[in-house]
């Protein structure tokens, strides 16, 4: 049995041996000239990781994604220590390996489980086939705060929907069990709350009360873990004055002993180390101890390991050897597995052939399809008619770059297989149709470099000697001259991510200048905005007639925006945030409590209306969705009990397209104030031309209960309860049902 195979393993083990299964080191092969900008001597990494893999003393790697490197690794690993115990490879395969799918947000925007898994599915398939066994991935932290730049990352801001989507990743990367073929290890991190950074800095402090970790941060992890998550990564940062990877509350109260996990913790790069950054171990050895007596497994590292020193923190006896064995045993039983003992090198022409199997494609096109959101629409100006079209001007230094159409957090993408905006529409439009590309302006600069700038081709990409003001113009004259603009904006895709927290949602560089000088030629203009978080769009949703969020579609991104802009396909994503204003409204969110002053909006600020921009859940289409018949099917219910909600939805257009039909409950009154709003229910539906659906949603003690901070615990309410079915949060149909005591 497994069981006994550890056991052996162990028994056999010495405490340096144990160490080095608990230590899983960064592998980079910086490029020629390269700054990594960390404390590091980056020459030297590859030669240190590898006597370490020859010495035993690394367990596990990260950052390498060439097969034929795996196996040259995995084989140093083997030999290298006397047990003939094989490395784990994991890896940030976030959205797609080769194949790369829209960020994560837009995944989420498409609130489509099916979408979002079947493309996590292609992601992990060509993982594993390049030796990675474990993904560290999906992110399911809730951010409220779109300063962050990892909002990109997550499902944005309700636990409801990133419960949905945290699921459907895991089962996309793991299916079930481990060790299914074509499958990888899912790793939902952050435990816990690194989506609430003060302030939208990243990495910052985060300070939350235990009902909004319960009721709001930990439901997507919960969910992660219930559907069989073989791994979870900490934070970074002190929650609430404890770093998160020294937290014996979170790592083993709430994470093993409460919901009774049972894969294996990550660090969080050099976490354990910062544990004496952030003034809470003593030094290096007391850091090592504390996180795993805390739970944390395996220390990620990039170089000088706290975990080193754990044969001298069992020796002094401030590390629990209860606690090291039993990290180490998860880690053996995760390599088993997988079945790393009986095969652990992978085959590297099989590697070749996944990696470029068309259906993958066809999945990431669709995903994006599927993602992107209709902002605004006025006079139907979308669908275009390619046969009404003589010329389409297309404005902006996004539009044609195959790096920013990817998003950030990718490494092995394949630019040649990478379609632009420019690409897709010139491939869509016909021949009868002229598609001109002018950049008009550059997009801007970061104060300070990226993170990612030390890999290849991560850096922007505005070309040498660009003459702004010619540019300017001649992008001006030829949306002029077109009949009709298709303006590109947003952010470069190294603006957004880890690392890339921003003091504004500004439109960066001169944008909206060049959009509002392309609007004043009188020409039609659609605006398509890329992008991982919501941009100030004020003066463009007054100003300009269709808006579609396409966020970073992925390899297939520009097929995709031609199918959505000529119409064969409807737009049908919907926000899975709302849609700020302006940056002087964050946090902002629909799921509030209800104020001293509900009604008086204009006592909260005097400069700005309180409402969002676009509300979470909004989104439009080419079809038009009519809601009636809305019902329960009792009119009360015990605490325990359900009732059904039943509602008809049906398509008024003359043709086909799809709604998120959405859900929200509200409480009115009990042992706690709850949210104007929750989401707790949602279905992606295609309706045809004239078609009409019925649709149910349960509501049962689980869509009710909350936990409450008076009783430390998890209630259900006796209460009169209010139902509002509709497209978006702000749904206006509405009935009620009541809940007694049971
Ligand atoms: O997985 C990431 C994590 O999200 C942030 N720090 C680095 C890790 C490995 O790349």
């Amino acid at each position: 049995t497994i069981q006994s195979q550890v056991d052996q393993l162990i028994s056999q083990m010495s405490p340096a041996e144990k160490a080095g299964q608990l230590t899983q080191y960064f592998y980079f092969r910086l490029p020629e000239g390269a700054e990594p900008g960390l404390d590091f001597d980056a020459d030297q990494q590859p030669q240190m990781v590898e006597s370490a893999l020859r010495s035993g003393a690394a367990g596990s790697l990260l950052f390498v994604f060439d097969p034929a490197e795996v196996n040259r690794l995995q084989r140093l690993a083997i030999e290298g220590n006397r047990l003939g115990i094989p490395a784990l490879f994991g890896f940030d395969v976030i959205h797609g390996l080769r194949t790369i799918l829209p960020v994560p947000i837009a995944m989420a925007a498409s609130w489509d489980p099916d979408t979002i898994e079947r493309g996590q599915a292609v992601a992990a398939r060509e993982a594993r086939a390049v030796g990675i066994h474990w993904t560290f991935a999906p992110m399911v932290d809730i951010a409220r705060d779109p300063r962050w730049g990892r909002i990109i990352e997550g499902a944005g801001e309700d636990p409801y929907l990133g419960a949905a989507v945290a699921v459907a990743q895991v089962r996309g990367f793991q299916g079930g069990e481990l060790g299914e073929p074509d499958r990888v290890i899912a790793g939902p991190k952050h435990f816990a709350g690194y989506g609430a950074a003060l302030g939208g800095r990243d990495y910052d402090e985060v300070n939350l009360s235990d009902s909004e970790l319960w009721n709001v941060y930990f439901p997507p992890f919960k969910a992660a873990i219930d559907a069989g998550a073989g791994n979870v990564m900490t934070a970074y940062m002190p929650l609430n004055g404890i770093p998160a990877a020294g937290s014996r509350w979170l790592f083993t109260d709430v994470l093993r002993d409460t919901w009774g996990f049972e894969g294996f913790v990550v660090s969080d790069a050099n976490v354990v180390r910062s544990l004496v950054t952030h003034g809470f171990a003593a030094d290096l050895g007391d850091a090592a101890a504390r996180a795993v007596n805390a739970g944390v497994d395996m220390e990620m590292a990039v170089a000088d390991p706290g975990y080193a020193h754990l044969p001298e923190a069992l020796e002094s006896g401030d590390a629990d050897p209860q606690a090291v064995d039993a990290s180490v045993r998860r880690i053996l039983e995760a390599k088993i597995r997988l079945g790393l003992f009986d095969a652990p090198y992978v085959d590297e022409n099989r590697a070749r052939e996944v990696l470029a199997d068309p259906a993958h494609r066809e999945v990431a096109r669709v995903a994006a399809e599927r993602s992107a959101v209709l902002l605004r629409n006025e006079g139907d100006l979308l669908p275009l008619t390619a046969g009404d079209l003589g010329s389409i001007a297309v404005i902006g230094p996004l539009a044609d770059s195959k790096r920013d159409t990817l998003g950030p957090w990718v490494f092995d993408f394949d630019l040649d297989e990478t379609v632009t905006v420019v690409e897709g529409l010139r491939a869509k439009a016909g021949e009868g149709v002229r598609v001109d590309h002018a950049r008009g302006v550059r997009v801007g600069q970061r104060l300070f470099p990226s993170l990612f700038d030390m890999f290849g081709g991560n850096k922007p990409a505005d070309p040498e000697g660009f003459d702004d003001e010619a540019e300017f113009d001649r992008a001006v004259d030829l949306a002029r001259g077109a009949d009709v603009a298709v303006v590109v904006a947003g952010e470069w895709q190294n603006m957004i991510g880890e690392a890339a927290s921003r003091s504004s949602l500004e439109l960066p560089g001169r944008q909206l200048e060049l959009l509002q000088a392309v609007v004043a030629t009188g020409t039609p203009v659609v605006l398509l905005i890329m992008n991982g978080r919501p941009l100030d769009l004020r003066w463009a949703a007054e100003h300009v007639p269709a808006i579609l969020d396409i966020w970073y579609p992925g390899s297939q991104g520009g097929a995709a925006v031609a199918n959505l802009l000529f119409g064969e396909v409807s737009p049908g994503g919907k926000l899975p945030f709302s849609w700020p204003r302006t940056v002087g409204q964050v946090p902002m969110v629909y799921s509030h409590t209800r104020s001293h002053e509900p009604e008086n909006q204009q006592r909260r600020y005097w400069d700005e209306a309180s409402t969002p921009l676009f509300p979470f859940g909004h989104g439009l289409s080419y079809g038009r969705f009519d809601y009636a018949n809305l019902a329960v099917d009792q009119p009360a219910c015990t605490t325990d009990g359900s009732v059904t909600v039943s509602v008809e939805v049906t398509n008024s257009a003359d043709r086909e397209a799809d709604e998120v039909v959405q859900l929200y409950l509200h409480q009115r009154h009990g042992s706690a104030v709850r949210p104007v709003r929750e989401l707790k229910g949602f279905r992606r539906v295609a309706l045809a031309a004239g078609e009409s659906r019925t649709l149910e949603f349960p509501l049962g003690p689980n869509e009710r209960r909350y936990w409450n901070a008076a009783v430390r615990g998890w209630v259900t309410d006796a209460s009169t309860f209010d139902v509002w079915v509709g497209g978006d949060s702000t749904a206006a149909l509405s009935t009620t049902f009541e809940v007694t005591d049971a």
